[in-house]
């Protein structure tokens, strides 16, 4: 059995997801997950928050908590809303844990040995009312590019321009106000990274044939430019204290930690189930690694974080191949917590079941450009692909057959051309389907699947059992037994991306998704005769609620409108 490895970008534990997180990399990577699980891999996908940093310290002093207790809340939060998701993570972890560290202090030691650490002394911002050094955040001031007066020490929010500390006009310290602040010499850990340069380009040629273009040109960029030493340790006192020598005060820095993060919280999950974390990281044979995450993740994920596992010279894990996302407006605008606009993920599954947004996500994933989600859209995407395609065909066929001729797979009757042409259609569909799933081009994978679910729709009219039923009950029995095999196909397709969904069709004809073992080599003609006549089904409830004009104003005063 061949492994999978797939991880998704773990979000910062500050802050609650919205629907723009779930789609940049939190939700295909769990569709990809499930795909693969049916596909009848062995997978292992793996989740967390990401928690060291100023925003944390920040947010915690905001509400006077502890940052410890401040993440441990917020840990929940982003586990709860992935549950209600139905994020199927193996482990959802944390980058704080106790697993992390050791891998962290590891991975430091092994590049230290082998020659990639350097010392730096360097200027940094010290305030003497607070006294302590004052890294990113935790300086703001005027920007020199903009004049914008709230700029922070690491980016200016108004013209993005990324910033040091000491580059601001008028500094103060963001925890006190104070301006008694000083420049001070300070030293500091970097990564060489200029040294591992030359094995990372080669290692990047490899990745071409399996990198879609814009995250291999964008690591080709990257190398092109030049990569510069980099800073992985700060002044800060949440975070792993350095594992070094005359660097005790000091943690590494939370960009050096996150994503080795997917490292510790492996680790978490095998120690947690008797596993070994090296058969998946560490001299392991045969694992395909998938990495999901937002665009502006790319360079970290292409450069980074792999030249710092180049760096050790040890045998690790490393990425096969990396999906990055645009990103998503809310009704044209920006997704905004403290403004009050857009709708969040913990919200949303109260609104409408989870796979609702699933499928509207996934149809309209921001894969080569950004989307813009509105209430006006998904309503119509829930009301015409869910209700007036899949649903309806459901409830009709099942319905119909039901007061025809009784609750359980008709008998009797042929097939004709007609049933030829739509096995070898959705053939083609389905492979398809199968093709873009594997290629991680989601939203073309969900138009093959709702193109599968409109042929059913296309049989149904075009064969009509409710006409010929009058003069050829046989021939109604075996266009109602095909129809009911389909209702288990579109199940069976449907579920990386709408599992609770599918499972309910699946339970209407007294089956379940646990029994399908492995949808590789999916043969429509073979799964046309999967069920035997005779066998039982229940009409039950209908598996979609229409979003009626009403609704869809009463959400948009609800969760506001753009600016
Ligand atoms: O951009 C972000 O949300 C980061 N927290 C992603 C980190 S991904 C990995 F490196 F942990
Ligand atoms: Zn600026």
């Amino acid at each position: 059995m061949s492994k999978t490895l797939v991880t998704s970008a773990l979000p910062y534990v500050n802050g609650v997801p919205h629907l723009g997180h779930m789609v940049g990399c939190l939700l295909p990577s769990d569709v990809y997950a499930r795909f693969m699980r049916m596909m009848g891999n062995e997978v292992l996908y793996i989740g967390g928050t990401d928690e060291h940093g100023t925003p944390s310290e920040v947010g915690a002093a905001k509400e006077g908590i502890s940052v410890e207790e401040y993440c441990n809340g917020y840990h929940q939060r982003h586990k709860k809303t992935y549950e209600d998701f139905e994020l199927s993570f193996d482990c959802f972890g944390r980058t704080s844990s106790d697993a992390n560290k050791e891998m962290v202090y590891h991975i430091f030691e092994a590049l230290d040995k082998n020659g990639m650490i350097e010392e730096r002394t360097i200027k940094q911002i010290y305030s003497i009312d607070d006294e302590r050094f004052l890294p990113d955040r935790y300086v703001t001031g005027t920007c020199p590019y903009c004049g914008y007066d709230k700029a922070r020490g690491d980016q200016c929010e108004n013209c993005t321009k990324v910033l040091d500390p000491t580059d601001l006009i008028n500094p103060r310290s963001t925890i006190s106000g104070s301006t008694n602040l000083e420049v001070r010499e300070t030293k500091h850990l970097f990564l060489n990274l200029p040294k591992i340069e030359p094995k990372l380009a080669e290692w990047v040629k490899t990745r071409e044939p399996y990198w879609p273009e814009i995250a291999y040109s964008i690591a080709q960029k990257w190398l092109k430019e030049g990569l510069q030493e980099r800073c992985i340790t700060r002044d800060l006192k949440w975070g792993f204290p350095v594992n070094k020598e005359g660097y005790e005060d000091k943690v590494f820095y939370v960009w050096f930690d996150a994503p080795i993060g997917y490292i510790g919280i492996t680790k978490q999950w095998a120690d947690a189930n008797g596993k070994d974390w090296k058969e998946w990281w560490y001299g392991a044979k045969d694992v395909d690694y998938v990495e999901f995450m937002g665009k502006d993740n790319v360079p970290y994920h292409s450069i980074s974080f792999p030249a710092t596992l180049l760096g050790t010279g040890e045998p690790w894990t490393f990425v096969k191949n990396l999906k990055g996302f645009s990103y998503l407006t809310y009704e044209g605008g920006k997704f905004s917590k403290s403004e009050k606009r857009g709708i969040f993920a913990e919200d949303a599954v109260k609104e409408y079941p989870a796979d609702y947004w699933r499928y509207w996500l996934m149809a309209n994933a921001p894969e080569s450009s950004d989307s813009s989600f509105s209430f006006d859209l998904f309503a119509a995407v829930v009301n015409k692909d869910l209700n007036g395609v899949l649903g309806n065909f459901v409830s009709r066929v099942l319905k119909m057959t039901e007061s025809k001729i009784g609750e359980e797979v008709p008998a009797g009757g042929k097939n004709t051309e007609l049933e030829a042409e739509l096995i070898k259609t959705l053939q083609e569909h389905v492979n398809d389907y199968f093709k873009y799933m594997n290629e991680l081009e989601f939203r073309k994978a969900t138009n093959e699947l709702r193109a599968i679910w409109v042929e059913g729709n296309n049989y149904i009219s075009v064969a009509e059992p409710w006409t010929v039923i009058k003069e050829n009950p046989e021939r109604a029995a075996a266009i109602l037994r095909n129809c009911i095999s389909l209702i288990r196909i579109f199940a069976i397709l449907s579920a990386p991306i709408m599992p609770k969904i599918a499972e309910d069709m699946m339970n209407k004809l007294g089956l379940s998704l646990k029994d399908v073992t492995s949808i590789k080599d999916f043969n429509v003609e073979k799964e046309m005769n999967a069920l035997q006549a005779g066998h039982k089904f229940s009409v039950g409830n209908t598996l979609f609620e229409r979003i009626t004009p009403e609704r869809i104003e009463e959400l948009k005063q609800k969760y506001g409108s753009a600016k």
